[in-house]
């Protein structure tokens, strides 16, 4: 009889960003942080070697041995960053896994930092419990996205890359452009609703949840958007990414305690299939 690989429960969730790389170890089965989370800025210019000096001061700072999930703004194939839009571009095609393995002597995942949001808002946030095709969008430095239909995640999507009207969805509505061009809400929410309503023509969505910093403030956005679609706030505001990062992490222990939340996470980690 094949003994059942069991998930390790708790996880070093890092989320690399443009200004910020955060981490902390995650409880993967309540979905909560287990100490309070530290941030250290990107290295300028966020080559490799940089990025990865952070994150083994993130593991040395939690005094960590165990695996560890990294979100990271790119498309991620077999623990390779294949693009880079807002990040620098030694990372295109570059083998990040193993580069983060041999700085930390831990196992590491990666997964693109909207999937990684999104598994998260699914499991433990404003997603939770939604079948059909749900969409979340992430809007900060970039937009990032994460579709999953009946639960299951669909990896790798770049919505942000939408081209409407000559420009990308992200170089229109995302935080970022917001506070350069120092639009207000009302004026930012008519270009995130042209966006919304591009997506929505063409994949019918049943559910929205926007995510990224600017999630906290929806009171200020929400009511300028004008689609049927229902669309939510993120609930998990500045640990979506962290809490996702760990989530995302595949199995690396045969030890730890089976939960209904190890089902519900395998569920939703499984691509559609073909
Ligand atoms: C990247 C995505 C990423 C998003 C949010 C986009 O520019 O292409 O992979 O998820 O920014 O960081």
């Amino acid at each position: 009889m094949s003994a059942k690989k069991a998930e390790p429960q708790y996880v070093l969730g890092i989320d690399i960003g443009g200004s910020g790389i955060k981490g902390a170890p995650v409880d993967v089965c309540q979905g909560r942080l287990l100490a309070d989370r530290l941030r250290i800025p990107t290295p300028k210019p966020a080559e490799p070697e940089a990025v990865a000096d952070v994150v083994s001061q993130l593991v040395d700072h939690f005094e960590w041995s165990g695996p560890i999930g990294c979100a990271f703004p790119a498309v991620i194939k077999a623990g390779v960053t294949a693009t880079a839009a807002n990040i620098d571009e030694s990372w295109i095609g570059f083998d990040a896994q193993s580069l983060f393995e041999s700085r930390t002597n831990c196992p590491v995942s990666l997964t693109n930092d909207a999937d990684a949001a999104g598994v998260a808002e699914m499991l433990f946030g404003a997603g939770r419990g939604h079948s059909g095709l749900v969409i979340l969008l992430t809007l900060g430095t970039g937009i990032g996205s994460a579709i999953f239909i009946d639960g299951h995640l669909v990896p790798n999507t770049e919505l942000g890359h939408l081209i409407i009207r000559g420009k990308k969805a992200e170089h229109r509505a995302s935080a970022r452009v917001r506070t350069e061009n120092d639009w207000s809400w009302q004026q930012w929410a008519r270009r995130l609703d042209e966006v919304l309503c591009n997506v929505a023509a063409l994949l019918n969505p049943d559910l929205f949840i926007l995510g990224g910093g600017v999630s906290k403030k929806h009171a200020k956005y929400l009511p300028y958007l004008t689609m049927d679609v229902p669309v939510v706030p993120a609930e998990l505001k500045n640990n979506a990414g962290i809490v996702g990062a760990a989530l995302a992490c595949p199995s690396f222990t045969n030890s730890g305690p089976g939960d209904q939340k190890t089902t519900a996470r395998q569920t939703l980690l499984q691509a559609v299939p073909s």
